[in-house]
């Protein structure tokens, strides 16, 4: 269709594209030709495992037809429609979402490009419902790099574009059991108190803010790029139990965690949790088509059902992108994908388990479903990470050069190593790759004290 020799192709890059996240000078980007289930190639025919799912998206793995066929249908048929219009696929995506909400409770749903423009119309509904202003988000997180989307992110993301971002977030501790500042001293202590903890640092924020000025409390139900962070039995649970309690808008962000990543349509059902409104992308379409989504509760649309939602997107319901999700859906219910990813769960948790005992530079492991994390430190007892505070180290580096050369693909942040596969993957598949993991964890052990 579009003629260009390979070696073209990374110099026109460089020249031409400008990348995101990366200093220009240093771009080197993998060339990618093709990918098919939980694999993809480079240009010179490299194989390389994805355990990363490319950015965390591809959940229903690479080059599936019948999600291909849907796209190329739909754009046979109609690529485009005005927002203010509606199509046979935009009818039924809209219900295919609702379907599949927890509980079926979040009956209506907003569609964006992507997840950074889901949350931001999500504060915008919450703002809009309860007429209140302030957002309430956690350090550790990541919600999108657009204005509001960055000021609710709670990491170092967000630092390096401050002032200039959207006013009235406020931000406080997430329950991170392994470096919790209030329990170094007593680590031991019971999940139920663990989380009571932190449900009351919550209130106490909730106070000091004034209630009546706090909208939302907008989290991701399992923490992403920040660490797999699972939420303690009666965590969640709390939190729908203060936000009940002083009328703020619970908000899950589930652009991650959500579509089977954690063994479940959406993480936050294996806490039996209903929250107002889930923001949702990557998974909806296993990023097939760019597209996010805001399902909420139906008395959160109503405050808009006489004085219109003032916000748009030229884009919104994108019919491509639309039957990319509705096909996409509906492959995961016929695979049974949700449900594979749930059982392949204990065994990814073994695999890492294994790895922690094999090797002294793993601090610790976590996971859910298919959603893992290995904290890499320099010394157990202190656990002094092995990259410093948003920063890199030798180490870290080596060991993803180690697992890119011997056709690994995974993502490392800091000092953790992330595993994140298409749901789709084998057991030897993982094993594959835990393999090369094994070896290339030999390099952080010989940093350890
Ligand atoms: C939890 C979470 N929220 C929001 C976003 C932003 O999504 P997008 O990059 O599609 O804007 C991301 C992206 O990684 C994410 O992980």
């Amino acid at each position: 269709m579009f003629d260009l020799p390979n070696e073209e192709i990374l110099p026109l890059t460089k020249e031409h594209v400008f990348f995101t996240w990366s200093a220009q000078a240093k771009v080197n980007p993998i060339a990618v030709q093709r990918a098919k289930g939980v694999y993809f190639w480079d240009l010179n025919d490299k194989r390389y495992l994805d355990f990363n799912s490319m950015t965390m998206c591809v959940n229903i793995g690479h080059g599936d037809e019948r999600i291909i066929k849907a796209m190329q249908e739909q754009v046979a048929e109609l690529p485009y429609a005005a927002p203010g219009m509606t199509t046979k696929i935009r009818a039924l995506a809209g219900k295919t979402v609702a379907d599949i909400s927890p509980h079926q409770a979040l009956t209506k749903v907003l569609f964006t490009l992507g997840g950074a423009d889901a949350n931001e119309n999500a504060i915008k509904l919450a703002r809009g419902y309860t007429g209140r202003h302030k957002i309430l988000t956690r350090y550790r997180s990541y919600h999108g790099a657009t204005a509001g989307a960055m000021a609710a992110t709670g990491d170092p993301r967000r630092v390096v574009w401050e002032p200039n971002l959207m006013a009235g977030v406020v931000h406080f501790l997430d329950p991170y059991r392994y470096r919790s500042t209030f329990h170094r001293t007593n680590p031991d202590i019971s999940e139920e108190e663990f989380a009571r903890d932190y449900v009351n640092h919550l209130e106490e924020t909730i106070l000091y803010e004034g209630a009546e000025t706090i909208a939302a409390v907008l989290m991701e139900s399992v923490t992403g790029t920040n660490g797999i962070i699972i939420p303690p039995d009666g965590y969640l649970q709390g939190v729908r139990a203060l936000c009940d309690k002083y009328g703020i808008v619970m908000i899950a962000d589930e652009v991650m965690s959500g579509f089977g990543r954690t063994g479940r349509w959406f993480a936050i059902e294996h806490w039996d949790v209903v929250p107002d409104i889930i923001t949702m992308a990557k998974g909806l379409t296993s990023a097939y088509a760019p597209l996010g989504a805001v399902a909420m509760k139906p008395e959160i649309a109503a405050a808009f059902n006489d004085n219109p939602f003032e916000s748009g997107l030229t884009y919104t319901s994108h019919p491509v992108s639309l039957a990319a999700a509705v096909a996409n859906i509906n492959a995961m219910k016929e695979d049974k994908v949700v449900e594979r990813a749930a059982s392949m769960g204990p065994v990814l948790k073994r695999m890492l388990s294994d790895l922690g005992e094999a090797h002294p530079s793993v601090g610790d492991v976590r996971s859910i479903g298919l959603f893992g994390i290995l904290e890499l430190v320099k010394d157990r007892k202190t656990k002094e990470p092995m990259a410093p505070w948003n920063s890199s180290s030798p180490e870290m580096t080596a060991l993803r050069k180690y697992c890119l050369d011997h056709g690994l693909f995974l993502y490392t942040h800091w000092h953790t190593v992330l595993i994140i596969p298409p749901l789709i993957v084998t057991e030897e598949q993982l094993k594959d790759g835990f393999d090369i993991l094994d070896k290339a964890l030999e390099i952080t052990d010989k940093a350890v004290n």
